[in-house]
């Protein structure tokens, strides 16, 4: 039987977390939560603990403070790896992530080390965003394709699940990404790791409770970071080139 892990990170989502972690339990029964909590003030956390308590299925790996997406979802598939999961899923616990969709994502067609929930491929929606939301992220994923030269619609959705063995290919204390360019960081990964990459559509739901981390820092890093490996990728190709025609 595969073993799955849906990893949520929190911060402050005490009145979200509660209801995802329900849905998720109720859509998929077989699957363990780990939540990956940053020291969240509001009481996720302490949610969480209590939760864990009463449900075994349920885990909590706390940290010391708000370090990024990116560094809770290292933590967490590092405490899932050790534990011998087969699949690794990303969810936020805003809701969000419509927890009906996740069997969906678990059991896409053919073989896959990474099969991402997407927004842009057809099929796939997004409900109550914000005109700049949408724009960002169509304007983010358009970038991301044409720099970095990959097939993927949707590189910064965070809703995907990945095969252990994709993660164990890869140096995961390699990946500096600390906000939501984590997302694009594995993707990008993967696919030069020879991974292959799948799309499932699935309805993107803007949050009801608390408010988005989203943030012009992490605006800012997705961009330098996407921007440097765009130009590393152009100069390889390059150098490539001249090898072959002088070779
Ligand atoms: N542990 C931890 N630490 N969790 C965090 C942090 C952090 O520093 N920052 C955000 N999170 C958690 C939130 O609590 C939530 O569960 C999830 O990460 C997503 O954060 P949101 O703030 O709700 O993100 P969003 O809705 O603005 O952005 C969505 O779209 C992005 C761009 O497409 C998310 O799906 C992102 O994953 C996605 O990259
Ligand atoms: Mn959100």
């Amino acid at each position: 039987m595969t073993r799955t892990l849906v990893i949520i990170p929190t911060y402050n989502e005490r009145e979200s977390l509660p209801l995802q972690v329900d849905a998720v339990r109720a859509a998929c029964p077989d699957v363990d939560i780990l939540v990956a909590d940053d020291a969240s003030p509001d009481g996720t956390g302490a949610w969480a603990d209590a939760q864990a308590a009463v449900d075994p299925q349920v885990h909590v790996l706390h940290r010391p403070g708000k370090h990024g997406l990116g560094a809770a979802y290292r933590a967490g598939f590092t405490w899932g790896l050790e534990r011998g999961y087969d699949v690794l899923v990303e969810m936020d616990a805003d809701g969000s992530h419509r927890a009906q969709d996740l069997p969906r994502v678990l059991s896409a067609p053919g073989e896959w080390d990474l099969s991402i929930g997407s927004r842009w491929v057809p099929g796939g929606a997004v409900e109550n965003w914000p005109a700049h939301r949408r724009a960002l992220s169509t304007g983010a994923n358009t970038y991301v394709r044409i720099l970095l030269g990959i097939p993927v619609r949707d590189a910064t959705a965070g809703f995907r699940a990945y095969r252990a063995s994709a993660l164990r290919a890869l140096d995961l204390d390699g990946v500096e990404s600390q906000g939501y360019c984590f997302q694009i960081d594995m993707a990008w990964r993967v696919l030069q790791s020879g991974g292959r990459v799948v799309e499932v559509p699935i309805t993107f739901v803007e949050r009801e409770h608390g408010t988005s981390k989203m943030s012009g820092a992490i605006i800012r890093e997705a961009l330098v970071k996407v921007t440097a490996w765009g130009m590393r990728e152009r100069a390889t190709q390059v150098r490539r080139a001249f090898s072959k025609t002088s070779g």
